[in-house]
């Protein structure tokens, strides 16, 4: 409802892409990204998370400032505009930066060109940052460059393509300065080409480019500027369905309207207010919108420091304390450093652009990041209610506990005051976060303390923490006792154990990181400590000693910079024809696409007429029998058409793939939480949302409910059938070994956060049951089939089409049918067609991950390090339906040995079932478990016996003629080439020393290095699995129209198929089209998985295009001169068939469990993997400094693509490894649910030296064109970051005399490094008393 008495609502007026906007019926709740792709049909700007997290989402914003008469452009995410907030601005989106119908933008360009899209779901959002980034500064700096891509992520690509794309717009060298081995890339591009094999290392060519031309850019609408100079501004009204929007222009309506409505929100950025009421159900039927009201956009520099007006974004005051920074004498400036150092990582640029200051001070955020050290600072907040104004310390809005705010409800922050430095004073802050950009805090700090003149008595001094409790606290007590104290060791000591003391964390309950965030509190003031102590030197070295030089580093944060790397393939014999394309690194077929926005994903298709939007209703018990179903309140919802239940399912509403049942909708019970219960159906996605929220289901719990592998045991929970591989005479060679380890570890799950959510769209066709299907999936066979058999129709009726996916990574199977089938039961239902796209917080709580999983072993070794015996017990979780889980399981035994002759192996697989939602296949199925377990005892082994890890790796590789532990025959040779290659290419022994050297010279902060090989088994087991086929058209008119059964995900499966085409039918590639993979075209395809697809399809691609040429050859034999067009005229003539399928009937592999033998596989891939990583012990932070990895493909039919695959998938792994984590409350509900929560990699990630080798004059002769199928292999490898970061925390325990073995877990995250660096920190957790003279020690 509308507050009474007040205006008419406006007309909004804006302008997108340099079209005029007037909306007279702007919704407040409606946010820019719906309004672009709903009603403006710009779906070029993408949904990846609707949060703020992912940046899929990026637009540019220019606003005119007539004051200052500047254009201002930022990039900003338009999930989080409310388009209310954009009157008078102008945005620009993808569509309008450039186009394949009008003019490509060089951003556009240079990213398609340099490989820089995969599946191409993140790619506008991409390009709309760089794009942003150039409108403000046509020749950035690499560092502003990296900046500006931290608030994108991209789940495909591991960012360097992305990143070799925009150093070509950066004026720097792009030398990689790598000097380890004493020479940089140049120089070994160089050696390179000396040698025999001729390689290249340019994937692209920056011939090519248009140059970047300024003057070419839409220009800012003059109506606007026109607009903002000569109408008056007035207060802007808008009133939607439920929300009004109040925008003020003076400061006293401003505080009219508070006092009117003292619970409405101000919202400047929307960052606070608009994920509350999206994720939150917060609910504000006025919002006010004070960015317009002067005051509160002041900038005032004053004699004792700056003030801010709330409204300024953060990105504006990140650029005036810079400036003032640089012209205040430093003295002053202390304060300002500290601010700007959160500031450089808080959020990403998106966000800072719009967050505001007051808005991120009065959110009272525990995650603030600014609040503690603004606090800390003696900041004043200038507050201003309806007639009366005051001040008050920032700090006394955290003064006296939790729930006190002593700001009033009618009261807003007009601006902020943040005070020069004084003589003696000293600000610092500090974080530490899951990933060091676009993170949320797990605890940050803000630091003061004033000393007596020339003195290092303590006069006063401040400590705040956040991330603690629920908001911002301050350590009063502590500061007080320790006023009047030297700095030394002593206070530094009683600090830390006062600090404990005083602030009182909430218990552990939740599963939260509390010893952690206890050991950060006292880890940042010792480093505070340090700092100041430094500090103190440089101010009298005559009395104050500093620090020790191995100390110092620690002082030093981890920076994100540009990476340098080089990518290395073998280039194609001179004598290959010119037009012939396999083996040169093509562009993506859809990269240029991907970055105009044009490339059509499933929700970017046109709305279908009386389309409906479906939202599931899901279960919040994990195990639960089902009372009743309440959907009286949903169905009363606005535009609720209908509500979808298992009654409504006209035949399968279960799916038998082995005894237990995939279910669509739960009928009875429930059994994990994310269970589809119900659907319903409305004429928005928002009603539809809205009224799912309204269903009441009453449920009576079940028993028991397992949620962890530990209770499954306990349960004896398991799906069947238990697997078991056994070769030669274990227990014996127990017997005879020489030392005997026992050991286990846990490694989590992964989401595979695809960018695309999970999408469908069911459209009925009218007649005959027929219904088109189109489906973001790997396998649109099964959808198909599952669809079919829910509607009891037969297959032939039910088409599914698909264009491309935005990412699967193994997500996009099962679980996809099932949802597929919900959206075919309504539309049936409906006889409407019905669209269904799954917001990312549901797209993860119902998808299921990889499986998490637990190995216990028994290793027996022999002094030389051989190994002669390994007993293991794998547990996975396999969630509550089987899906593929078995299969896992199987592949992670088959898989296990990686590169390694074991003679005597005993291993188990079990799949425990839980009350988890059920888990799937995930690039690398298994083996990324079983690979690193077996790693972890190698390295165990190596400890043990005192060799070096790579030592053991190489006496137990598989040698000449050995057989797997299933009696498959392998060559190591490439394996052996591999690993040399690696160890010469990263000069591995000479920086194993380099290492050393460092930390010899650095105390709290070390460095490891590890080498890792891989072995990885291509084949899907059996060999219907991996039969393939294709279609190819020849129109009269010459062109090709090619189908096959391989579904396009980002893989670049199109782009070779192409390539495959083109060399058959010896015709350019732009002859060649692609339209869509369907059930029409290629019934029954297997799935798009296990790296397969090239080598499957292009099997039969081939075939079809030898059929052709085989009809077509006495033609060109009549006429050799002929073109190929005279052909095709010809052979229509004569008719001759200008249509031919193509078949692959797959390999011949077999596995036989009870015997434990077998050919499961058909060749063998091979790498390795050589990663270098600093930690700093005092946080646990790291930073992956170099990653070098050479690889076998055989011969690549496209290096870009396979390089991009190997990248990708390597990056996939060191989130595996490191960051990811999955985190379920004690009842089973999945808590992390978006990138907020769920870190995966992003650009601050990726190794700051990468280089990818292909394995040069390698071999396959089992497919096609004797590549290798590169999808997954290079996930595993991630895990050479993980074994790096092992050596890494040897390194310290060695040095500190920690001599107890000790056991990490994957994710290897900072809070275990941190811990596994034990030191007199983390010892005052455990013993606050006996740890404190072993503080003493370590101080300086
Ligand atoms: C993806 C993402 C990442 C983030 N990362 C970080 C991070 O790393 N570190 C960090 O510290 N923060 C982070 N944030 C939080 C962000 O900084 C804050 O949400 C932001 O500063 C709030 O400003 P806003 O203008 O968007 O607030 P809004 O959402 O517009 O408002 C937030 C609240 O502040 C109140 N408010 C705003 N201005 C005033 C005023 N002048 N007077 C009184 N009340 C006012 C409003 O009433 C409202 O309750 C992140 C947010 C997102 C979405
Ligand atoms: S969709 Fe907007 S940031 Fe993810
Ligand atoms: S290309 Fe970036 S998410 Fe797929």
């Amino acid at each position: 409802m509308a507050p009474q008495g007040e205006a008419a609502a406006e007309e909004l007026v804006f302008y997108v892409n340099g079209r005029k906007i007037i909306e007279k019926n702007a919704d407040p709740e409606e946010m820019l990204l719906s309004y672009l792709r709903k009603r403006l049909r710009l779906t070029g700007t993408k949904y990846g998370c609707g949060g703020g997290g992912c940046g899929a989402c990026t637009v540019m914003i220019s606003t005119y400032e007539p004051a200052s008469k500047k254009i201002r452009h930022y990039s900003a995410n338009a999930c989080l505009l409310p388009i209310c907030s954009l009157y008078g601005a102008a945005v620009t989106t993808v569509e309008g930066v450039g186009s394949t119908k009008t003019r490509i933008h060089p951003v556009q360009e240079r990213l398609a060109k340099c490989h820089g899209s995969q599946c191409g779901f993140c790619t506008p959002g991409m390009v709309m940052s760089i794009y942003t980034l150039l409108r403000n500064h046509p020749e950035p700096t690499s560092e502003q460059m990296i900046a500006a891509l931290a608030g994108n992520l991209c789940r495909c690509t591991g960012y360097r393509p992305i990143l070799d794309a925009c150093k070509t717009f950066c004026k720097e060298s792009v030398c990689c300065q790598m000097k380890a081995n004493g020479k940089c890339c140049l120089d070994q591009e160089e050696d390179l080409f000396d040698k025999e094999e001729k390689v290249s290392t340019s994937l692209f060519s920056t011939d090519e480019f248009q140059p970047l031309d300024p003057t070419q850019e839409l220009i800012f609408p003059p109506e606007l500027m026109r607009m903002a100079e000569n109408q008056p501004k007035r207060t802007l009204l808008f009133h939607g369905e439920r929300v009004t929007w109040i925008s003020p222009v003076s400061l006293d309506e401003l505080l009219a309207l508070k006092a009117a409505h003292p619970k409405a929100p101000l919202v400047v950025g929307n960052t606070g207010v608009g994920p509350e009421m999206k994720f939150r159900g917060v609910f504000h039927p006025v919002l006010i919108a004070p960015a317009r009201i002067p005051d509160l956009n002041v900038v005032k520099c004053t004699d004792d420091g700056l003030t801010l007006g709330a409204a300024c974004s953060l990105s504006l005051v990140k650029d005036i304390l810079t400036n003032a920074i640089s012209e205040l004498p430093e003295e002053k400036t202390k304060v300002f450093c500290a601010v700007l150092q959160q500031l450089r990582t808080l959020g990403g640029e998106q966000i800072r652009n719009v967050a505001s200051l007051g808005g991120n001070i009065i959110s009272r955020k525990s995650t603030s990041d600014l609040n503690p050290v603004l606090a800390a600072s003696n900041c004043v907040l200038n507050l201003a209610s309806r007639g009366r104004k005051r001040q008050i310390p920032l700090s006394d809005i955290f003064a006296h506990g939790v729930s006190n705010n002593t700001i009033t409800p009618e009261e807003v922050l007009v601006s902020v005051h943040i005070p020069h430095s004084r003589k003696g004073e000293y600000v610092s802050a500090f974080r530490q976060a899951p990933r060091r950009e676009n993170a949320l805090p797990i605890t940050n700090a803000g630091m003061r303390v004033l000393f007596e003149e020339g003195t290092d008595i303590i006069k006063d001094l401040s400590i705040f923490y956040g991330g603690a409790v629920s908001t911002t606290v301050c350590a009063k007590q502590t500061c007080c006792t320790l006023i009047g104290r030297h700095w030394n060791e002593q206070m530094l000591d009683e600090a830390c154990r006062l600090v404990l003391k005083e602030i009182a964390l909430p218990g552990s309950a939740s599963g939260e990181k509390i010893d952690y965030k206890k050991t950060l509190m006292v880890s940042f003031f010792y480093r505070f400590f340090l700092e100041i102590s430094q500090s103190l030197k440089a101010m009298d070295p005559c009395h104050f000693p500093g620090i020790p030089m191995e100390y110092r580093s620690v002082l030093e944060d981890f920076e994100t910079r540009m990476p340098h790397s080089i990518q290395i393939y073998q280039d194609v014999e001179p004598s290959q024809s010119p037009q012939d394309p396999v083996g040169r690194p093509i562009m993506h077929q859809s990269g240029i696409k991907h970055t105009t926005g044009e490339a059509v994903y499933i929700d970017d298709l046109p709305s279908v007429d009386g389309e409906l939007f479906l939202a599931v209703v899901t279960s919040s018990r994990a195990h639960a029998k089902i009372v009743s179903i309440d959907t009286s309140e949903a169905l009363k919802g606005p535009g609720v058409f209908d509500i979808i239940t298992a009654h409504d399912i006209p035949a399968a509403n279960e799916f038998y793939y082995s005894d237990e049942p995939e279910i669509i909708f739960a009928r009875n019970k429930v059994i994990c939480v994310g269970q589809i219960v119900c659907a319903v159906v409305a004429d928005s996605d928002v009603h539809a949302k809205q009224a799912a929220a309204k269903v009441k289901i009453e449920y009576e719990m079940l028993e028991p409910v397992i949620l962890t592998i530990e209770e499954a045991i306990k349960h004896n929970s398991f799906f069947e059938p238990k697997r078991k591989l056994e070769q030669g005479n274990v227990d014996q060679a127990f017997e005879t070994v020489d030392n005997i380890i026992e050991g286990e570890i846990c490694i989590g799950g992964q989401k595979h956060f695809y960018m695309e959510t999970q999408s469908v769209l069911a459209v009925p066709k009218g007649e005959d049951k027929e219904m088109d299907i189109y489906v973001s999936t790997q396998h649109p066979a099964i959808i198909q089939e599952m669809v079919a058999a829910s509607l009891g129709v037969p297959a032939n009726r039910i088409m599914c089409h698909v264009k491309r996916v935005g990412g699967a990574f193994g997500g996009k199977l099962l679980r996809t049918g099932l949802l597929a089938s919900v959206a075919a039961v309504a539309a049936n239902k409906t006889s409407r067609a019905v669209r269904l796209i799954l917001s990312r917080g549901d797209d993860m709580l119902i998808t299921g991950s990889r499986h998490p999983f637990i190995a216990k072993y028994k290793v027996g070794f022999m002094n030389d390090g051989r190994i002669r015996a390994v007993d293991a017990k794998y547990y996975l979780n396999g969630g509550c339906t089987p899906e593929e889980s078995v299969l896992v399981a199987e592949v992670s035994l088959l898989k296990m040995d990686n590169v390694y002759k074991i003679p005597n192996l005993r291993c188990w697989a079990y799949v425990c079932k839980t009350n988890l939602p059920s888990n799937t296949a995930f690039r690398g199925f298994g083996f990324p478990q079983s690979g690193l377990v077996t790693e972890t005892w190698i390295t165990e082994v190596a400890d043990k016996t005192g060799l070096p890890p790579e030592k053991i790796r190489e006496i137990n590789m598989y040698k000449k003629n050995e057989q797997t532990h299933f009696k498959q025959k392998l060559d190591p040779q490439n394996l052996i080439r591999c690993w040399n290659e690696c160890m010469e290419k990263s000069a591995y022994y000479s920086r194993k020393i380099a290492v050393s050297e460092f930390n010899k010279q650095n105390y709290w902060k070390k460095r490891g290095v590890a080498i890792v090989p891989m072995k990885y088994p291509f084949g899907m087991g059996t060999r219907h699995l991996s039969q393939a086929a294709a279609l190819v058209h020849i129109y009269t008119d010459g062109s090709v129209l090619l189908t096959h059964g391989g579904i396009e995900m980002g893989q670049g499966i199109h782009t070779k198929m192409i390539q495959v085409a083109s060399r058959e039918l010896n015709i350019p590639m732009s002859r060649i089209h692609f339209c869509e993979t369907s059930t029409t075209t290629v019934p029954n395809a297997c799935p798009s998985v296990g790296s397969a697809g090239t080598d499957v399809n292009g099997m039969a691609v081939k075939d079809a295009c030898q059929t052709l040429l085989k009809r077509l050859q006495p033609i060109i034999n009549e006429n050799p001169k002929g073109t190929w067009n005279d052909w095709i005229k010809e052979a229509f003539e004569q008719s001759v068939s200008l249509s031919a399928t193509g078949y692959f009937r797959g390999y011949n592999e077999y596995m036989d469990w009870e015997k434990g033998e077998g050919q499961p596989f058909t060749y063998f891939l091979y790498g390795a993997a050589c990663s270098e990583v600093e930690i700093n012990c005092l946080t646990g932070d790291h930073k992956n400094l170099r990653t070098d990895i050479v690889m076998d493909v055989g011969c690549s039919i496209n290096p870009a693509v396979d390089i991009g695959q190997i990248e990708g998938a390597f990056v996939q792994g060191i989130g595996l490894y490191t960051m990811e984590e999955l985190k379920y409350s004690p009842e089973g509900v999945l808590c992390t649910r978006g990138p907020d929560q769920y870190k995966i990699p992003a650009v601050c990630d990726i190794p700051e030296q990468f280089s990818v080798s292909l394995l040069s004059s390698s071999q396959n002769p089992y497919a096609i064109y004797a590549s290798k199928g590169i999808g997954e292999a290079g996930l595993f490898l991630g895990c050479s970051v993980f074994f790096a970061l092992r050596d890494a925390v040897t390194r310290v325990r060695n040095e500190r005399g920690l001599k107890k073995p000790f056991a990490l877990n994957s994710p290897l995250t900072a809070e275990q490094i941190r811990a596994s660096c034990a030191d007199a920190f983390t010892e005052l957790m455990a013993n606050n008393e006996a740890a404190s003279t072993a503080l003493q020690a370590t101080s300086v």
